[in-house]
């Protein structure tokens, strides 16, 4: 018997974790994983007020949410994200590794700094928690997804962000490790590689540190990008959080190891 798509795309009962999940792509991902029926724990940096749009978005859905404030750039503050979810809800299910910092710097302004954070973040941090979702996983025998979020500069860099597009070329080869180890237990490992999405984090880029004029040439330049975008336009938390349900789903039950690109095209620009 063919299993129907409501069942295939049907979460009630999961327990799912989402990092960065207040605002942008997490946020997107966390609405669209509680509407499918899961449970939800939020992990980000920001404080427990700034979640708390986030948390009544996911209880109005008719679905349970939690909130745990963490730096993921501190190994120590991982293994508690995995005990509070525990706790919560019984279980896990589900990863997303969707928090990640970007901000612009030529090669010639690259500080150690801004290197250690950036990859502290975007790879060391997915790896880590990675692990003890994995073993968890493992330990309830019954497999598991994780997803992670990843990007178009993983695989064509787009300029003044050697830092990041490094830590995110890591972390697709951290997927496809990952998914080879792991398989054998049911767990499926898959990434997805955002364009450009309109997000809290993108107006921050493209905002901070720059004088009016610098903004008035971003402002062009991100004009000009959408011109000539084959879509012509930014895409949605909401877009990419589709996405991510379907890795989450037992409708991508055999895909492992991959990259799902949802970019409105810019790859073949
Ligand atoms: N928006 C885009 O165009 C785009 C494109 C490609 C890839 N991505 C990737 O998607 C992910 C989300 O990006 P976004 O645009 O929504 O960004 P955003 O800045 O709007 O949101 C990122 C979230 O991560 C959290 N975060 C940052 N540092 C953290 C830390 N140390 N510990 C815990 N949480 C932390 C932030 O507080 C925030 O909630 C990132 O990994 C980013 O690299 C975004």
């Amino acid at each position: 018997m063919k299993t129907s798509i409501e069942k295939l795309f049907d979460l009630t009962g999961k327990v799912a974790i989402v990092t960065g999940g207040t605002m942008g792509i997490g946020k997107g991902i966390a609405l669209r994983l509680a509407e499918a029926g899961a449970s939800v724990l939020i992990t980000d940096i920001v404080d427990t007020s700034e979640a708390a749009a986030t948390l009544r978005d996911i209880a109005a859905l008719g679905r349970k949410a939690q909130y745990v404030q963490a730096d993921l750039s501190d190994s120590k503050n991982l293994e508690p994200i995995i005990d509070q979810t525990i706790e919560a809800f019984g279980d896990l299910h589900i990863l997303v590794n969707n928090a990640g910092i970007f901000s612009y710097c030529p090669v010639t302004d690259l500080t150690e700094e801004l290197w250690d954070k950036t990859q502290a973040i975007n790879l060391k941090a997915v790896a880590f928690l990675s692990k003890l979702a994995v073993k968890k996983m493992i330990e309830k025998n019954h497999g598991g997804k994780i997803i992670n979020i990843s990007s178009v500069d993983s695989i064509k860099p787009s300029g003044n962000l050697s830092h990041y597009d490094s830590s995110k070329g890591g972390l697709r080869m951290l997927t496809r490790a990952f998914a080879k180890e792991v398989g054998r237990y049911g767990i499926n490992v898959n990434d997805i590689a955002p364009g450009g999405v309109t997000t809290p984090g993108v107006a921050k880029m493209a905002g901070d540190n720059l004088s009016p004029e610098q903004k008035e040439a971003m402002k062009t330049q991100m004009e000009q990008f959408i011109q000539m975008l084959p879509l012509q336009r930014m895409g949605e938390p909401e877009e990419i959080g589709n996405a991510a349900l379907f890795l989450a789903s037992d409708a991508s039950n055999y895909m492992t190891g991959s990259t799902m690109v949802i970019d409105g095209g810019l790859l073949v620009m």
